[in-house]
C-alpha cells in the first residue's frame, strides 16, 4: 500500500538507455548509498545502443579550433522553430532547457571521454548544424554501443549499483504530503513486475523510459493517427508516458515526430516493423530514389521534403503502411559509400545488378540522369550535387554494376514528452503556465521528456540530452536521498 511504504534508501532509475545510465552514474557520484536500475527488456541499452552518428558537444577539444563554436544554442533554437513562442513564460522555459543542453554539452563530452574512456575524436557536421560538432570514435564500434557498454561496465564495478533486467515498472507510488487545496502527490517509489511477481520499491525516481516512435498502435496512433502503421527504426515497445500523466505530469509537443525518409525494407522480412536505417550518406554520395523506375524528388532535400514526396505516392497497403521506393547507387556512389555498402550487402539490404539487368524504365531513367549529370544539364528536381556518380549514359554503362535496395519512410524520434524544468523535475504544470508546479520525488530525462527540440531534433542532440539531463536528474535524486536520510 502506498501509505505504508518506507522511505527509500536507493535511487530508483527506470530504463537502461543512455539517460538512465547517465542518471545512475551521477547518483553514485553524488554519494547515493544505492542505485537500482530497472529495465523491462532482457538486455539493457534501449534504443541508445543503436545510435550511429554520434553525440553533439560545443565547444570541445576534439573540434578543430579556433574559431570557438558558439552557434550550438542558436542552431538548436532555429531547429525548434515555431514551437518556441514569441512570448514569456513559455519562450523563457524552452530556451532555458536548450541553454542547459548546449551549455553543458562540452562537460558531457569530457565526462564520456575522460571518466568513461569513450573515444569521441572524430567529428562530423550533420544537417542543421552550422559547424561540425557531432562526436564519434575512430574505431568500428558505433557511438551508441560504445558509450552504453562502457558506461554500464563502469557502473557494474560499483557495489552500490544494481541492474535488474526483465523488470517492468507498472506504476508510480505516491502519497499526498498535505491535505486541502493545492495538495500535491509526492512520488515515493514504484511498482515493479517481474514475471508474475509484483513488488514495490521505495525511493526517489528518475524516469528514463525513452520515446514512443516504436509504439505504432498505441501512443503514436493516438497523437499522430496519420503515422499509424508506419514502420520505425525504434524497437517496437509501448510508450510509458501514461504512468507519469496518471499522477499529474503534463505532456508537450506530442504531435512532433521525426520521420526519416529512408528505412530499408528487408526483402526477406518485408513486414518487419523494425527497419534498419539507410544512412543519409547513401544519397549524399550519389544515390537516387525511384518510384516505378522513375525519379520523383531532389534526393538531397531536407528529411521533411524527401519524406513528404514519398508519402504523396501510393502506399503499399499490407500489415504496415510502406512505400515501394528503390534506392540506386551507381558504381561511383557504391565505391564512395564503400564501408556502409558492404555492411548493407552483408545484411541483404542492398544488392548488386548490372545496368543491363534493370527493367526498361529504370534503365532509361539511369541513362537520362547520367547524361544530364555528365553534361551539367540542370536537374528537373533541382538536385545540384551528384556525389560520386560516374556513369555517363553511354553504351559501356550496361556492363557496370549498380547497388539497389528498397526503402520506405520510418518514424525515428519523438520530440514530445513530459514537461520538465531545468533540474529535470517532472512538472504538473504546462510550459505556458505562470507558476511552475513540481511533482516532488520524480525526475525524467532522455526521449521521454519534451520541450527541448520543438519542431525538430538536431542529429546528435538526443544522446546529448540523455547525458546532460540524465546526470542532472541523477544528482538531484541522490540529494533527496541524503536530505531524507
Ligand atoms: C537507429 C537509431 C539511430 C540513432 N542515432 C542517433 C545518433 O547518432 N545520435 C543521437 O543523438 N541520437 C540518435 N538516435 C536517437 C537516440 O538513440 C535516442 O533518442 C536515445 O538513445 C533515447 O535514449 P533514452 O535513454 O531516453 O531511451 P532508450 O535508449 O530507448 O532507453 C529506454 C529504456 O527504458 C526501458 N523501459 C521502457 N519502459 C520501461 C518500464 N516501464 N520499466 C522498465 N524499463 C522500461 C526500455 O526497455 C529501454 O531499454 C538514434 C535512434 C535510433 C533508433
Ligand atoms: C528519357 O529521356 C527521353 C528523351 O528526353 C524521354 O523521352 C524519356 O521519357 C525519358 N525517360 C525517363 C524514364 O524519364
Amino acid at each position: 500500500m502506498a501509505s505504508t511504504i518506507r522511505e527509500g534508501r536507493s535511487v530508483i532509475v527506470v530504463g537502461s538507455g543512455l539517460a538512465g545510465l547517465a542518471a545512475a552514474s551521477a547518483a553514485l557520484r553524488s554519494n547515493a548509498k544505492a542505485v537500482v536500475l530497472l529495465e523491462r527488456a532482457v538486455k539493457p541499452g534501449g534504443n541508445s545502443i543503436k545510435a550511429s552518428s554520434g553525440i553533439n558537444g560545443a565547444p570541445t577539444r576534439f573540434q578543430s579550433q579556433p574559431p570557438l563554436d558558439t552557434t550550438f544554442f542558436s542552431d538548436t533554437v532555429k531547429s525548434a522553430g515555431k514551437r518556441i513562442p514569441s512570448s514569456a513564460p513559455e519562450q523563457t522555459r524552452r530556451k532555458g532547457l536548450i541553454k542547459v543542453l548546449t551549455d553543458k554539452s562540452s562537460s558531457a563530452i569530457d565526462f564520456l571521454a575522460d571518466d568513461i574512456g569513450v573515444d569521441l575524436s572524430v567529428i562530423a557536421q550533420l544537417g542543421g548544424h552550422s559547424v561540425a560538432r557531432t562526436h564519434r570514435g575512430a574505431g568500428k564500434t558505433p557511438p551508441g554501443a560504445d558509450i552504453v557498454t562502457r558506461l554500464l561496465k563502469k557502473l557494474q564495478n560499483d557495489k552500490r549499483f544494481q541492474l535488474r533486467t526483465g523488470c517492468e515498472v507498472t506504476k508510480l507510488i505516491s502519497t499526498t504530503e498535505s491535505s486541502g487545496p493545492g495538495a500535491r502527490p509526492k512520488v515515493v517509489g514504484v511498482k515493479v513486475r517481474s514475471g508474475d511477481e509484483i513488488t514495490s520499491l521505495a525511493g526517489p525516481v528518475v524516469f528514463a523510459t525513452g520515446g514512443f516512435a516504436g509504439d505504432t498502435d498505441g501512443l503514436l496512433a493516438k497523437f499522430r493517427p496519420d503515422l499509424a502503421g508506419i514502420p520505425s527504426t525504434n524497437e517496437p515497445r509501448p510508450g510509458m508516458h501514461n504512468l507519469l500523466t496518471e499522477i499529474g505530469a503534463r505532456l508537450v509537443d506530442m504531435d512532433s515526430v521525426q520521420i526519416h525518409p529512408t528505412g530499408f525494407v528487408d526483402p526477406l522480412s518485408q513486414d518487419s516493423h523494425l527497419k534498419f536505417l539507410a544512412a543519409e550518406m547513401l544519397r549524399g554520395e550519389g544515390g537516387i530514389l525511384l518510384y516505378n523506375g522513375k525519379r520523383f524528388v531532389n534526393e538531397l532535400g531536407t528529411r521533411e521534403q524527401v519524406s513528404h514526396a514519398i508519402m504523396q505516392l501510393n502506399p503499399n497497403l499490407g500489415p504496415l503502411k510502406q512505400w515501394k521506393v528503390q534506392i540506386l547507387l551507381d558504381p561511383g556512389a557504391c565505391t564512395a559509400a564503400g564501408s556502409h555498402v558492404a555492411f548493407y550487402e552483408w545484411k541483404g539490404l542492398l544488392s548488386r545488378k548490372k545496368v543491363s539487368e534493370l527493367d526498361e524504365t529504370t534503365r532509361d531513367t539511369v541513362k537520362n540522369y547520367s547524361l544530364a549529370v555528365a553534361k551539367h544539364i540542370p536537374d528537373v528536381f533541382g538536385r545540384s550535387a551528384f556525389g560520386h556518380w560516374t556513369l555517363a549514359g553511354g553504351q559501356e554503362d550496361n556492363e557496370k554494376e549498380v547497388c539497389v535496395g528498397w526503402v520506405t519512410p520510418v518514424t525515428h524520434f519523438t520530440m514530445g514528452g513530459v514537461v520538465i524544468n531545468e533540474k529535470g523535475q517532472v512538472l504538473a504544470s504546462s510550459l505556458e503556465a505562470d507558476d511552475e508546479v513540481v511533482i516532488p520525488g520524480l525526475w525524467a530525462a532522455g526521449e521521454i521528456t519534451g520541450g527541448i527540440h520543438g519542431d525538430n531534433r538536431l542529429g546528435g542532440s538526443s544522446l546529448l540530452e540523455c547525458v546532460v539531463f540524465g546526470r542532472i536528474a541523477g544528482e538531484q535524486a541522490a540529494s533527496q536521498l541524503t536530505d531524507d536520510g
